[in-house]
């Protein structure tokens, strides 16, 4: 290791100080039905039960054959559950249910339009809707198990219709989050290797009728670009029989699902009895390097994760009505709105547009118009909502009992607003620390057995061990007040298989920092390393602080790094680019370019609105920089690396930090006075950072 690379990592294993929140207790209401309140649980999940304690999520599952080894783990890190089981996933998250359940709702959908009438899909109907979009995938476009479809749709009940009807076959499916643009659809498309491509022609967002079907194009185009053509584009209309969209559709290659569909009507598909380790799905996000990973989510384990933790973090109960506001585009749609609930026979209700949408009371209204009980939300949307309607819950009649935050670490502060006001201190809060790799919650409270600490995501859940390891692999002692990487020291249900088409990768990205022996066969050697810098306060508790691999959480969404910059490189005059994360009041963090010109450009704002736009098209418009800042020259080291922390200093208003490792430490100076005089003249200051957020700023780029 370099003395520079030295430098970095002792910087970010700075000691972090806080001030210790007490605990809150939940409710005796909820501890009376929760699904997990006798304490024996946390017994029968501890480490000298691993792994064999996970049969209780197996068994919330129906297995067609079931299965004869809980771990396999013959073959480090690429881990296998409950092999020689077999099973369906649409089958546990439909058809099981019939018998008793058949005309309950399994879906409620709230239309953004609020003069739309809320749809109820009752347990019979999905069954219905699944296995005509099911026959219709399998005979029209020839898909089978094991093929991969690409979807890019909004967040309508088509969406889990097609995600239900792909495992019902055993065909692979890979969600694009509608916000992405075509461009970013079209890499994972090639990625995946999927002919077919499934999307919607318009949707709902912020009072307007978006369309969406012209990013296919712009999908199919950049696939094209990367040497991979879709055959077919299946274009579920936002209202059956009339085309929301602008873009032409093309002869042979685009067709409407309504009018497909016709031949398929009362068609039933039986479901594909696959092995516990088929892939469901593929679930793509940002690294520190390269194009974003495929993560690979497993049948069996993946749903018996997600149906354990739905039952017992969730307390999901078959006659509750749970409402997730994420996005199904994320892993906690995926895990959490779709597979969880549905394995439980739950009602769960999605919503299709802003959460602020028309006002800050919208979504107040539709909880209590459903009698949502169960909420689960992020803190950029928490944030929001108390920044817009501070008084609007307590004006409508709903009541939670439980209620989830995830995705983003929450302040204290916001966390009390969220408990006191949205909750009206009724509800138990668990505030759930994951990443789309983990298929499941790994840190959280277990909502009737342990107290709620503001601000830390609480201790792993059952059956799953984190440790907090400094640099040097040792592992850095509960109540020290010092930071270092969270890690876990065990494999779980629902981990990721691989990254999709790249093996190497995945044992690279998760285990080679902390791997003791790359030829031992037993699971202790393997930790898993998740990227993200965490303290353990005395009581076992974890608190999160963010990212340690040059990922930027914007509103509880992954951008890397490289994606941004590869991006502002596609602008001709762009010769260098550096993204770097500035603290946000609403969104957590947003991002901040630094661009330098190629010789013989001058900058202007042609140039730098250029960059803005690169971005959107390529990413999407989620990924739009806050600032572009076009400087003559990056602070490098003497090897000719950016050093993002002096810049990312610069632009959150914090130490710049040591500069002796910089050649050119002359150019700093002359950046900060042309950033920060103009963000000050714009009024664009950061509010006061924490120590530890201080802390990221300071170690961020150390990653690379
Ligand atoms: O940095 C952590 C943060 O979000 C990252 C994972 O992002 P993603 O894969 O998009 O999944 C988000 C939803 C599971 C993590 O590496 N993060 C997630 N949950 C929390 C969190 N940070 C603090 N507290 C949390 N509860």
């Amino acid at each position: 290791m370099s003395t520079e690379e030295e430098q970095q990592v002792s910087e970010a294993q700075i000691a972090v100080h806080w001030r210790e929140e007490e605990f809150y207790y939940p409710p005796a209401k909820f501890i009376g039905q929760a699904n997990a309140s006798d304490p024996a649980i946390l017994d029968r999940f501890s480490e000298e039960n691993f792994p064999e304690c996970f049969k209780e999520f197996a068994d919330l599952l129906s297995w067609d054959h079931y299965w004869h080894t809980t771990l396999d783990s013959s073959n480090p890190p690429f881990w296998k559950w409950f092999v020689g089981g077999k099973l369906n996933a649409s089958y546990n998250c439909i058809d099981r249910h019939l018998e008793k359940n058949r005309n309950k709702s399994a879906i409620l959908w709230a239309p953004e339009p609020e003069n739309e009438e809320i749809k109820s899909i009752t347990y019979q109907e999905l069954y219905h809707q699944v296995n005509e979009f099911a026959a219709l995938l399998r005979d029209f476009c020839g898909l089978k198990a094991g093929d991969r479809v690409t979807f890019h749709m909004p967040m309508v009940p088509e969406l889990p219709v097609s995600m239900l009807a792909c495992a019902r076959l055993g065909v692979i499916h890979s969600e694009v989050f509608a916000g992405f643009s075509g461009a970013s659809c079209g890499g994972r498309i090639a990625d995946s290797g999927s002919h077919v491509l499934v999307t919607m022609d318009s949707y709902y967002r912020s009072g307007e009728l978006v369309d969406h079907k012209v990013k296919a194009d712009e999908a199919i185009a950049t696939a094209h670009e990367l040497g991979f053509d879709i055959a077919k584009v299946l274009v579920w209309r936002r209202y059956p029989g009339k085309y929301g969209s602008k873009t032409p559709m093309v002869e042979g290659r685009d067709f409407f699902v309504d009018e497909v569909l016709k031949d398929f009507k009362g068609k039933i598909v039986s479901p594909v009895s696959m092995p516990a380790e088929a892939p469901l799905f593929l679930m793509y996000t940002s690294g520190s390097t390269g194009k974003p990973k495929g993560c690979q989510h497993s049948t069996g384990g993946y749903l018996s994760y997600v149906a354990g933790t739905s039952k017992y973090y969730q307390d999901i109960h078959p006659e509750d009505t749970y409402w997730c506001m994420a996005d199904i585009g994320w892993i906690t749609g995926h895990s959490y709105i779709v597979y969880g609930p549905l394995a439980l026979g739950t009602t769960t209700v999605i919503y299709e547009g802003v959460p602020t949408y028309p006002d800050a009371g919208r979504a107040w209204r539709i909880a209590e118009r459903l009698g949502v009980n169960i909420f689960h939300t992020a803190p950029t949307t928490i944030r929001m909502l108390r920044k817009l309607g501070p008084d609007e819950p307590a004006k409508h009649n709903y009541h939670f009992k439980h209620m989830t935050t995830v995705g983003e670490p929450i302040e204290p502060e916001v966390w009390r607003w969220y408990h006191d006001v949205v909750g009206k201190n009724e509800a138990v809060i668990v505030d759930t620390w994951w990443q789309t790799e983990n298929g499941g919650f790994l840190g959280s409270t277990l909502p009737g057995l342990q107290p709620m600490k503001p601000g830390s995501c609480g201790p792993g859940v059952l059956g799953v061990f984190p440790v907090i390891m400094d640099e040097d692999g040792n592992e850095v002692e509960a109540g020290s007040g010092r930071a270092g990487n969270m890690c876990i020291r065990n494999p779980w249900p629902g981990i990721l298989q691989t990254i999709y088409g790249q093996p190497e990768r995945f044992v690279q990205v998760y285990y080679e920092k902390y791997c003791k022996d790359r030829n031992s066969k037993d699971w202790r050697d393997w930790p898993y390393f998740a990227g993200d810098g965490a303290v353990k306060a005395a009581d076992g508790y974890f608190r999160i602080l963010g990212r340690v691999d040059d990922v930027i959480n914007v509103a509880g969404h992954r951008l890397g790094t490289k994606e941004l910059e590869s991006a502002s490189l596609t602008v001709p005059e762009i010769a260098e680019a550096a993204a770097v994360p500035v603290v946000d009041e609403l969104r957590g963090r947003i991002v901040e370019m630094y661009v330098s010109l190629k010789p013989g450009f001058q900058p202007s704002k042609e140039i730098s609105d250029k960059v803005t736009k690169a971005i959107e098209t390529e990413i999407g418009k989620i990924a739009r920089p806050k600032n572009v800042w076009i400087v003559q020259d990056m602070p490098k080291t003497r090897s000719g690396k950016i050093m993002r922390r002096v810049i990312a200093g610069i632009s959150n208003f914090t130490d710049a930090g040591d500069l002796t490792t910089l050649a050119n430490a002359e150019v700093v100076e002359g950046i900060r006075h042309h950033v920060q005089s103009e963000k000050l003249a714009k009024g664009d200051v950061p509010r006061e950072l924490s120590p530890a957020e201080i802390d990221e700023i300071k170690a961020f780029g150390s990653a690379e």
